[in-house]
Protein backbone atom coordinates (compact mmCIF):
# COMPACT_ATOMS: atom_id res chain seq x y z
CA UNK A 1 0.00 0.00 0.00
CA UNK A 2 1.37 3.42 -0.83
CA UNK A 3 1.65 6.20 2.22
CA UNK A 4 -1.26 8.14 2.80
CA UNK A 5 -0.65 12.03 1.59
CA UNK A 6 1.53 10.61 -1.15
CA UNK A 7 1.16 11.20 -5.17
CA UNK A 8 2.53 8.37 -7.54
CA UNK A 9 4.16 8.97 -10.97
CA UNK A 10 2.94 6.64 -13.27
CA UNK A 11 -0.21 5.18 -14.97
CA UNK A 12 -2.79 4.77 -12.67
CA UNK A 13 -4.10 1.32 -14.19
CA UNK A 14 -0.58 -0.03 -13.27
CA UNK A 15 -0.90 1.48 -9.49
CA UNK A 16 -4.31 0.83 -9.13
CA UNK A 17 -3.30 -2.76 -8.56
CA UNK A 18 -0.76 -1.86 -6.09
CA UNK A 19 -3.92 -1.10 -3.64
CA UNK A 20 -5.42 -3.45 -1.21
CA UNK A 21 -8.48 -4.30 -1.87
CA UNK A 22 -11.51 -2.39 0.42
CA UNK A 23 -8.74 -0.03 1.85
CA UNK A 24 -9.59 3.68 0.19
CA UNK A 25 -12.97 5.21 1.34
CA UNK A 26 -13.37 7.68 -1.64
CA UNK A 27 -12.42 7.71 -5.39
CA UNK A 28 -12.94 11.08 -7.07
CA UNK A 29 -11.81 10.46 -10.80
CA UNK A 30 -11.44 13.32 -13.65
CA UNK A 31 -10.40 10.92 -16.07
CA UNK A 32 -9.70 11.77 -20.07
CA UNK A 33 -12.79 12.82 -21.62
CA UNK A 34 -12.22 11.60 -24.88
CA UNK A 35 -12.98 15.20 -26.63
CA UNK A 36 -11.99 13.85 -30.01
CA UNK A 37 -11.49 17.73 -31.10
CA UNK A 38 -9.71 17.66 -34.88
CA UNK A 39 -9.40 21.43 -35.61
CA UNK A 40 -7.74 24.32 -33.75
CA UNK A 41 -10.68 26.76 -32.23
CA UNK A 42 -10.74 30.17 -33.67
CA UNK A 43 -12.23 32.73 -31.84
CA UNK A 44 -13.98 35.94 -33.57
CA UNK A 45 -10.66 37.80 -33.53
CA UNK A 46 -8.83 34.50 -34.40
CA UNK A 47 -7.03 34.24 -31.42
CA UNK A 48 -7.00 30.76 -30.25
CA UNK A 49 -9.11 28.92 -27.51
CA UNK A 50 -7.56 26.95 -25.67
CA UNK A 51 -8.63 23.58 -26.15
CA UNK A 52 -8.10 20.15 -24.45
CA UNK A 53 -5.59 18.83 -27.50
CA UNK A 54 -3.52 16.52 -25.14
CA UNK A 55 -2.08 13.60 -25.99
CA UNK A 56 -3.73 11.82 -22.93
CA UNK A 57 -7.15 12.92 -24.52
CA UNK A 58 -6.72 10.84 -27.23
CA UNK A 59 -8.23 7.31 -27.88
CA UNK A 60 -8.34 5.72 -31.43
CA UNK A 61 -12.03 4.49 -30.94
CA UNK A 62 -15.02 4.37 -28.53
CA UNK A 63 -14.44 0.72 -27.81
CA UNK A 64 -10.78 1.74 -26.34
CA UNK A 65 -11.80 4.42 -24.37
CA UNK A 66 -14.51 2.07 -23.04
CA UNK A 67 -11.92 -0.96 -22.39
CA UNK A 68 -9.69 2.14 -20.90
CA UNK A 69 -12.29 3.13 -18.44
CA UNK A 70 -13.21 -0.31 -17.38
CA UNK A 71 -10.32 -1.14 -16.24
CA UNK A 72 -9.73 1.72 -13.98
CA UNK A 73 -13.19 1.61 -12.86
CA UNK A 74 -12.85 -2.18 -12.38
CA UNK A 75 -9.91 -1.76 -9.88
CA UNK A 76 -12.00 1.13 -8.39
CA UNK A 77 -14.47 -0.71 -7.25
CA UNK A 78 -11.96 -3.22 -5.81
CA UNK A 79 -10.35 -0.92 -3.41
CA UNK A 80 -13.15 1.12 -2.26
CA UNK A 81 -14.36 -0.14 1.04
CA UNK A 82 -18.20 -1.27 1.68
CA UNK A 83 -20.36 1.74 1.24
CA UNK A 84 -17.41 4.01 0.01
CA UNK A 85 -17.64 6.41 -2.48
CA UNK A 86 -17.07 6.85 -6.67
CA UNK A 87 -17.24 10.32 -7.73
CA UNK A 88 -16.88 10.76 -11.81
CA UNK A 89 -17.28 13.75 -13.83
CA UNK A 90 -17.32 14.24 -17.06
CA UNK A 91 -19.12 16.02 -19.74
CA UNK A 92 -21.73 14.61 -22.72
CA UNK A 93 -18.34 12.92 -24.68
CA UNK A 94 -18.10 10.62 -21.66
CA UNK A 95 -20.59 10.54 -18.92
CA UNK A 96 -23.05 8.39 -20.58
CA UNK A 97 -20.45 5.58 -21.56
CA UNK A 98 -18.85 5.69 -17.61
CA UNK A 99 -22.32 5.64 -16.34
CA UNK A 100 -23.08 1.98 -18.36
CA UNK A 101 -19.38 0.71 -16.66
CA UNK A 102 -20.21 1.92 -13.34
CA UNK A 103 -24.14 0.31 -13.34
CA UNK A 104 -22.34 -2.88 -15.15
CA UNK A 105 -19.84 -3.29 -12.28
CA UNK A 106 -22.56 -2.95 -9.91
CA UNK A 107 -21.76 0.35 -8.57
CA UNK A 108 -25.18 1.70 -6.92
CA UNK A 109 -25.70 5.29 -8.67
CA UNK A 110 -26.95 7.38 -5.74
CA UNK A 111 -27.14 10.92 -7.74
CA UNK A 112 -26.54 13.00 -10.97
CA UNK A 113 -24.51 16.47 -10.00
CA UNK A 114 -24.97 19.01 -12.98
CA UNK A 115 -22.10 21.28 -12.30
CA UNK A 116 -23.57 24.62 -13.69
CA UNK A 117 -21.01 26.32 -14.98
CA UNK A 118 -21.52 30.53 -14.22
CA UNK A 119 -18.85 31.52 -16.64
CA UNK A 120 -18.53 29.07 -19.33
CA UNK A 121 -16.99 29.27 -22.45
CA UNK A 122 -18.92 30.74 -25.36
CA UNK A 123 -19.97 28.28 -28.01
CA UNK A 124 -17.42 30.28 -30.78
CA UNK A 125 -18.55 29.25 -33.83
CA UNK A 126 -22.57 29.50 -32.57
CA UNK A 127 -23.13 26.27 -34.31
CA UNK A 128 -24.26 24.56 -31.20
CA UNK A 129 -25.71 25.83 -27.29
CA UNK A 130 -23.24 26.67 -24.93
CA UNK A 131 -21.87 24.17 -23.46
CA UNK A 132 -22.51 25.34 -19.46
CA UNK A 133 -22.36 22.23 -17.70
CA UNK A 134 -20.22 19.07 -16.47
CA UNK A 135 -22.26 15.88 -15.05
CA UNK A 136 -20.96 15.01 -11.92
CA UNK A 137 -22.27 10.50 -10.92
CA UNK A 138 -22.05 9.89 -7.14
CA UNK A 139 -22.17 6.07 -6.45
CA UNK A 140 -21.46 3.68 -3.54
CA UNK A 141 -20.30 0.24 -4.15
CA UNK A 142 -23.34 -1.83 -3.99
CA UNK A 143 -27.38 -1.25 -3.38
CA UNK A 144 -27.59 -1.80 -0.54
CA UNK A 145 -24.48 -0.16 1.00
CA UNK A 146 -24.40 2.59 3.82
CA UNK A 147 -22.83 4.99 2.48
CA UNK A 148 -21.64 8.61 4.05
CA UNK A 149 -23.80 11.33 3.23
CA UNK A 150 -23.92 14.76 5.69
CA UNK A 151 -26.97 15.78 4.94
CA UNK A 152 -27.14 18.33 7.93
CA UNK A 153 -24.00 19.75 7.30
CA UNK A 154 -24.79 20.27 3.30
CA UNK A 155 -28.18 21.76 4.66
CA UNK A 156 -26.03 24.45 6.61
CA UNK A 157 -23.80 25.40 3.28
CA UNK A 158 -27.05 26.19 2.03
CA UNK A 159 -28.68 28.29 4.24
CA UNK A 160 -30.66 25.86 5.63
CA UNK A 161 -32.41 24.51 2.63
CA UNK A 162 -31.81 20.44 1.32
CA UNK A 163 -28.67 20.81 -1.00
CA UNK A 164 -30.29 20.37 -4.36
CA UNK A 165 -28.08 18.18 -7.17
CA UNK A 166 -27.86 20.99 -9.69
CA UNK A 167 -24.47 23.26 -8.42
CA UNK A 168 -23.50 26.60 -9.49
CA UNK A 169 -20.10 26.90 -9.10
CA UNK A 170 -17.72 29.62 -11.72
CA UNK A 171 -15.05 27.29 -13.70
CA UNK A 172 -11.41 27.73 -12.23
CA UNK A 173 -10.15 31.07 -13.44
CA UNK A 174 -8.37 34.33 -11.48
CA UNK A 175 -5.73 33.67 -8.94
CA UNK A 176 -6.72 29.75 -8.57
CA UNK A 177 -6.36 29.32 -12.40
CA UNK A 178 -2.52 27.66 -12.45
CA UNK A 179 -0.56 29.73 -15.82
CA UNK A 180 3.02 29.85 -17.08
CA UNK A 181 4.84 32.49 -17.69
CA UNK A 182 3.50 32.98 -21.48
CA UNK A 183 0.10 33.09 -19.68
CA UNK A 184 -0.71 29.66 -20.97
CA UNK A 185 -2.69 27.38 -18.68
CA UNK A 186 -0.35 25.21 -16.86
CA UNK A 187 -3.10 22.54 -16.98
CA UNK A 188 -5.95 22.30 -19.63
CA UNK A 189 -8.61 21.12 -17.06
CA UNK A 190 -8.19 22.27 -13.54
CA UNK A 191 -11.31 21.85 -11.52
CA UNK A 192 -12.20 24.52 -9.59
CA UNK A 193 -11.63 24.14 -6.33
CA UNK A 194 -15.21 24.91 -4.63
CA UNK A 195 -16.41 21.91 -6.67
CA UNK A 196 -14.29 19.30 -4.48
CA UNK A 197 -15.21 21.39 -1.57
CA UNK A 198 -18.39 20.22 -1.61
CA UNK A 199 -17.79 17.15 -3.06
CA UNK A 200 -15.71 16.24 -0.23
CA UNK A 201 -17.64 17.86 2.51
CA UNK A 202 -20.59 16.12 1.33
CA UNK A 203 -19.80 12.13 1.63
CA UNK A 204 -16.05 12.46 3.41
CA UNK A 205 -15.36 12.35 7.07
CA UNK A 206 -12.01 13.79 8.50
CA UNK A 207 -9.15 11.72 8.24
CA UNK A 208 -10.75 9.47 5.20
CA UNK A 209 -8.81 8.15 2.76
CA UNK A 210 -9.19 9.95 -0.78
CA UNK A 211 -7.86 8.57 -3.94
CA UNK A 212 -8.14 10.28 -7.45
CA UNK A 213 -6.18 8.08 -9.79
CA UNK A 214 -6.09 10.93 -12.69
CA UNK A 215 -5.31 14.14 -9.96
CA UNK A 216 -3.53 16.20 -12.29
CA UNK A 217 -2.43 19.68 -11.38
CA UNK A 218 -4.02 18.17 -7.95
CA UNK A 219 -7.18 20.03 -6.94
CA UNK A 220 -8.30 16.77 -4.97
CA UNK A 221 -5.37 16.27 -3.05
CA UNK A 222 -5.39 20.09 -2.15
CA UNK A 223 -8.85 20.43 -0.78
CA UNK A 224 -7.94 16.98 1.11
CA UNK A 225 -5.23 18.56 3.01
CA UNK A 226 -6.75 21.47 3.65
CA UNK A 227 -10.08 19.90 5.06
CA UNK A 228 -8.19 17.04 7.32
CA UNK A 229 -8.53 14.05 4.50
CA UNK A 230 -5.90 11.78 3.60
CA UNK A 231 -5.33 11.29 -0.54
CA UNK A 232 -3.70 8.87 -2.58
CA UNK A 233 -2.99 10.83 -5.86
CA UNK A 234 -1.59 9.24 -9.52
CA UNK A 235 -0.56 11.37 -12.23
CA UNK A 236 1.33 10.05 -15.40
CA UNK A 237 2.73 13.67 -16.22
CA UNK A 238 5.85 14.83 -14.33
CA UNK A 239 5.34 18.22 -15.01
CA UNK A 240 1.55 18.29 -13.80
CA UNK A 241 3.08 16.39 -10.58
CA UNK A 242 5.46 19.35 -10.25
CA UNK A 243 2.30 21.62 -9.80
CA UNK A 244 0.39 19.44 -7.62
CA UNK A 245 2.85 19.46 -5.07
CA UNK A 246 3.74 23.10 -5.04
CA UNK A 247 -0.09 24.05 -4.64
CA UNK A 248 0.61 21.18 -1.87
CA UNK A 249 3.35 22.97 0.04
CA UNK A 250 1.45 25.97 -0.28
CA UNK A 251 -2.20 24.80 1.23
CA UNK A 252 -2.89 25.35 5.26
CA UNK A 253 -4.23 22.46 7.14
CA UNK A 254 -7.64 23.98 8.66
CA UNK A 255 -8.05 24.10 12.29
CA UNK A 256 -9.62 20.48 14.04
CA UNK A 257 -12.50 23.02 15.72
CA UNK A 258 -13.28 24.14 11.93
CA UNK A 259 -13.11 20.68 10.55
CA UNK A 260 -15.00 18.88 12.55
CA UNK A 261 -18.69 18.91 12.06
CA UNK A 262 -21.62 18.78 13.90
CA UNK A 263 -23.01 14.92 13.41
CA UNK A 264 -26.00 14.31 11.57
CA UNK A 265 -28.82 12.70 13.34
CA UNK A 266 -28.66 9.40 12.23
CA UNK A 267 -24.84 9.17 13.87
CA UNK A 268 -26.07 10.74 17.18
CA UNK A 269 -26.51 8.73 20.66
CA UNK A 270 -30.26 7.07 20.36
CA UNK A 271 -32.48 8.85 23.03
CA UNK A 272 -36.14 6.74 22.70
CA UNK A 273 -39.12 9.17 23.40
CA UNK A 274 -40.07 7.08 26.21
CA UNK A 275 -37.02 8.17 27.87
CA UNK A 276 -37.75 11.86 27.36
CA UNK A 277 -41.44 10.78 29.43
CA UNK A 278 -39.54 8.59 32.20
CA UNK A 279 -37.77 11.52 32.85
CA UNK A 280 -40.32 13.92 32.71
CA UNK A 281 -39.00 16.09 30.22
CA UNK A 282 -42.62 15.47 28.36
CA UNK A 283 -44.47 14.21 31.19
CA UNK A 284 -47.18 11.83 31.15
CA UNK A 285 -50.62 14.27 30.01
CA UNK A 286 -48.84 16.59 27.76
CA UNK A 287 -50.24 17.76 25.36
CA UNK A 288 -48.60 17.52 21.68
CA UNK A 289 -49.87 19.82 18.85
CA UNK A 290 -48.28 19.95 15.13
CA UNK A 291 -46.88 23.28 14.02
CA UNK A 292 -50.29 24.82 12.88
CA UNK A 293 -52.03 23.06 15.93
CA UNK A 294 -54.71 21.11 13.91
CA UNK A 295 -53.93 18.02 15.73
CA UNK A 296 -53.82 17.63 19.71
CA UNK A 297 -52.63 14.78 21.08
CA UNK A 298 -51.92 13.63 24.86
CA UNK A 299 -48.89 11.44 26.05
CA UNK A 300 -49.23 8.91 27.90
CA UNK A 301 -47.50 6.53 30.24
CA UNK A 302 -46.00 4.21 28.06
CA UNK A 303 -44.86 6.73 26.01
CA UNK A 304 -47.46 6.38 23.02
CA UNK A 305 -49.42 9.06 22.39
CA UNK A 306 -53.41 9.37 22.02
CA UNK A 307 -55.62 11.58 20.11
CA UNK A 308 -59.54 10.43 19.96
CA UNK A 309 -59.37 6.61 19.06
CA UNK A 310 -55.53 6.60 17.36
CA UNK A 311 -52.80 6.07 19.54
CA UNK A 312 -49.24 4.71 18.73
CA UNK A 313 -45.52 6.04 18.75
CA UNK A 314 -45.08 9.70 17.81
CA UNK A 315 -44.60 8.76 14.26
CA UNK A 316 -47.51 6.12 14.12
CA UNK A 317 -49.72 8.90 14.89
CA UNK A 318 -48.57 11.33 12.89
CA UNK A 319 -48.66 9.52 9.47
CA UNK A 320 -52.06 8.09 10.32
CA UNK A 321 -53.35 11.81 10.99
CA UNK A 322 -51.67 12.90 7.74
CA UNK A 323 -52.67 9.82 6.12
CA UNK A 324 -48.97 9.41 4.88
CA UNK A 325 -46.92 6.13 4.50
CA UNK A 326 -44.54 7.48 7.40
CA UNK A 327 -44.18 10.56 9.51
CA UNK A 328 -41.11 11.64 11.83
CA UNK A 329 -42.41 12.52 14.97
CA UNK A 330 -39.50 14.21 16.03
CA UNK A 331 -39.94 16.82 13.19
CA UNK A 332 -43.71 17.38 13.23
CA UNK A 333 -44.58 17.60 17.04
CA UNK A 334 -44.43 20.20 19.34
CA UNK A 335 -44.82 21.11 23.12
CA UNK A 336 -46.13 24.17 23.56
CA UNK A 337 -45.88 25.75 26.90
CA UNK A 338 -47.01 29.35 28.47
CA UNK A 339 -44.09 31.41 26.15
CA UNK A 340 -43.50 29.25 23.04
CA UNK A 341 -44.19 26.03 21.36
CA UNK A 342 -41.07 23.33 20.62
CA UNK A 343 -40.69 21.12 17.87
CA UNK A 344 -39.69 17.90 19.71
CA UNK A 345 -36.45 17.34 17.99
CA UNK A 346 -34.93 20.36 19.52
CA UNK A 347 -36.06 19.11 23.29
CA UNK A 348 -34.71 16.16 22.56
CA UNK A 349 -31.35 17.70 21.29
CA UNK A 350 -31.28 19.87 24.39
CA UNK A 351 -32.00 16.64 26.66
CA UNK A 352 -28.87 14.74 24.55
CA UNK A 353 -26.30 17.26 25.31
CA UNK A 354 -27.00 17.54 29.04
CA UNK A 355 -26.54 13.51 28.89
CA UNK A 356 -23.85 13.55 27.62
CA UNK A 357 -21.85 16.62 29.00
C1 LIG B 1 -9.02 15.62 -16.65
S1 LIG B 1 -7.40 15.70 -16.07
C2 LIG B 1 -7.57 15.87 -14.30
C3 LIG B 1 -7.51 17.29 -13.84
C4 LIG B 1 -7.57 17.45 -12.32
N1 LIG B 1 -8.86 17.08 -11.79
C5 LIG B 1 -7.23 18.87 -11.90
O1 LIG B 1 -8.05 19.54 -11.21
O2 LIG B 1 -6.18 19.35 -12.26
C6 LIG B 1 -6.88 14.06 -16.29
C7 LIG B 1 -5.45 13.79 -15.88
O3 LIG B 1 -5.22 12.40 -15.98
C8 LIG B 1 -3.90 12.16 -16.40
N2 LIG B 1 -3.91 10.81 -17.00
C9 LIG B 1 -4.51 10.41 -18.13
N3 LIG B 1 -4.36 9.08 -18.31
C10 LIG B 1 -3.66 8.63 -17.23
C11 LIG B 1 -3.22 7.36 -16.81
N4 LIG B 1 -3.46 6.26 -17.55
N5 LIG B 1 -2.53 7.26 -15.65
C12 LIG B 1 -2.28 8.36 -14.89
N6 LIG B 1 -2.68 9.59 -15.24
C13 LIG B 1 -3.37 9.73 -16.38
C14 LIG B 1 -3.61 13.29 -17.38
O4 LIG B 1 -2.23 13.53 -17.48
C15 LIG B 1 -4.39 14.45 -16.76
O5 LIG B 1 -3.57 15.25 -15.97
Amino acid sequence: MFKKNSILQGNSLELLKKIPDKSIDFVFADPPYNLQLKDTLYRPDQTTVEAVTNDWDKFDTYQAYDQFCLNWLSECKRVLRDGGALWVIGSYHNILRLGTSIQNLGFWILNDIIWHKTNPMPNFRGTRFTNAHETLLWCTTSRKAKYTFNYQNLKELNEGKQMRSDWYIPICSGKERLRENNNQRSHPTQKPEALLYRIIVSSTNKDDTILDPFLGSGTTAVMAKKLQRNYIGFEQDKEYIKLAKKRLKETKVLDDAIVTMKKSRKDLPKVPFGELVEQGVIPPGAVLTDKKERYKATVTIDGSIKINNISGSIHQVGAKLQELPSCNGWDFWHLKDKLSSKVLDDIRVKYRSKKIN
